[in-house]
């Protein structure tokens, strides 16, 4: 092991420059004019794959590509077969002006390095990219078989690549998936992430009048869509801020005594968490502790509203329409389909006849929890506490990775997150960065995590 390490120490600065090439192409799957640079990233990915001594392709899909890496192996290998899930396509980086330098441009500064997806997630699958590197490189025996899958669509909900897993069906038949996309309580808290909350997107639009109307001439004989929909909007929370949509928490599955008290024990600063936000007060469910709100309790937040003039300076219309884009975060056993139902169905019920309603379903994911005593989350708590030499914390998310589930239905294999974001790390914000000690530890974690899951 300690030539495996030394290694990965020798390597650093040439692993920051390769982190720096790879955050270089804004791979922003939301977008379709970045469709060439995903496609141009993905190929990097896969070039540096088959550098490093994987057995790479780039695999087309109908949308992103996807690569796929593994070691190489005997036929007779009975190793156990580990999946490493990474993706490489990023968020919006969006508003630009917000960047102390450009997102595409990474730029490092003390210990972290900036750019956006440095976190989300390209720094992190790297990390285990360049431990299983060390082991090729220094010929030393890998103790289990390993497939990479890094896919360009995560951050739009990974449409391709269930299909892709049901036709690779038997090359991708393994023991168990480890994923790094996830967060870490601190530097001094490796985190095992045991749980995600699932997700339920969607878009409403109200239609008015056939175009922009004169507000002065029309106003008080139409009715103005942005205001319908801020009306409808703010009947959907109640004031012990829970989502007041009926039967949204018909299947939520109440929190034990013991995972209350596991989660209590996490490290939390009301008042350094609200300055760290940069708000006045914090606001969640009434009844429940701010780290149970945000990783075990469901909502419903608005992403985005859009209606009328938007430039400088004011325009007075009443607008054609109005739309917001919605999400909702699941808890178990709550599902995608019947949320989407039940707010559409409240929606309907009490939008005035003044305006049309129109609704488009967007993505969506179950949400995910194994059992933190299984043998695989504790060869994974080894691997942090050797790496971090600390004791690893236990923790559920907020977000959602909503491919785990098909990793669960379709390969039967249950997915290890060991995530190395820090919460300052501004995933999705402008200013993202990763921290360069923690990309060390997250290679030196992949390391020994390899040799811990073989023992099992
Ligand atoms: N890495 C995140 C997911 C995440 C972040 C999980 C922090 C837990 C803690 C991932 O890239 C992400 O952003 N997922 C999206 C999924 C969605 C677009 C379907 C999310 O959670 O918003
Ligand atoms: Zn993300």
């Amino acid at each position: 092991m300690q030539n495996i390490l030394n290694y990965l120490k020798d390597n650093k600065a040439r692993f920051i420059r390769e982190l720096c090439d790879y955050v270089r192409f804004p791979s922003v799957s939301a977008q379709p004019v970045h469709r060439k640079d995903l496609e141009a990233c993905a190929r990097w990915l896969f070039q540096h794959c088959q550098k490093i001594g994987l057995q790479a392709e780039l695999q087309p899909t109908a949308g992103n590509p996807i690569v796929l890496a593994s070691t190489p192996r005997r036929n007779s290998s009975r190793k156990p077969h580990h999946l490493i899930y990474g993706h490489y396509d990023v968020q919006p980086p969006e508003p630009f002006d917000l960047w102390r330098s450009p997102p595409f441009e990474p730029r490092v500064q003390g210990n972290s390095l900036f750019g956006r997806g440095a976190s989300d997630n390209k720094g992190q699958h790297l990390a285990h990219l360049n431990a299983v590197e060390a082991y090729l490189k220094t010929g030393s025996e890998l103790p289990c078989d390993l497939t990479f899958v890094i896919e360009g669509e995560e951050e739009v909900g990974s449409k391709h690549l269930s299909d892709f897993l049901r036709d690779k069906r038997s090359r991708l038949r393994c023991d168990g998936i480890v994923i790094s996309d996830t967060g870490l309580v601190s530097k001094k808290h490796p985190t095992l992430t045991y749980g995600l909350r699932g997700i339920a997107a969607l878009e409403l639009k109200l239609t008015g009048p056939s175009r922009d109307l004169h507000s002065g001439i029309f106003g008080g004989t139409v009715d103005n869509p942005a205001m319908v929909l801020c009306q409808l909007l703010a009947q959907l929370r109640d004031k012990k801020g829970r989502v007041a949509v009926p039967g949204f928490y018909d299947d939520v599955e109440p929190l034990t005594s013991f995972e209350r008290k596991q989660l209590a024990r996490l490290p939390f600063q009301e008042r350094a968490y609200r300055k760290f936000l940069g708000v006045p007060k914090l606001l969640g469910e009434r009844g429940f502790s701010p780290v149970e709100q945000r990783c075990a309790r469901p909502t419903l937040e608005i992403n985005g509203l859009t209606s009328g003039y938007q430039g400088e300076g004011s325009k007075t219309i009443i607008p054609a329409w109005a739309s917001a884009k919605i999400t909702m975060r699941l808890v178990p056993n709550q599902k995608p389909e019947r949320v989407r139902e039940l707010f559409v169905r409240r929606i309907r019920k009490i939008c005035p006849p003044t305006v049309g309603l129109e609704f488009r379903a967007e993505h969506g994911g179950e949400p995910y929890v194994i059992a933190p005593q299984s043998r695989g989350a504790q060869a994974g708590l080894r691997a942090l506490k050797k790496a971090f030499g600390r004791e690893p914390v236990l923790m559920r998310e907020g977000g959602s990775i909503p491919i785990v589930n098909a990793f669960k239905k379709i390969l039967n294999a249950d997915s290890l997150m060991l995530g190395l974001a820090l919460p300052d790390d501004n995933a999705h914000s402008p200013n993202e960065k990763f921290d360069l000690e923690v990309f060390a530890k997250g290679m030196a974690m992949s390391a020994h995590l390899w040799q811990e899951l073989a023992q099992d």
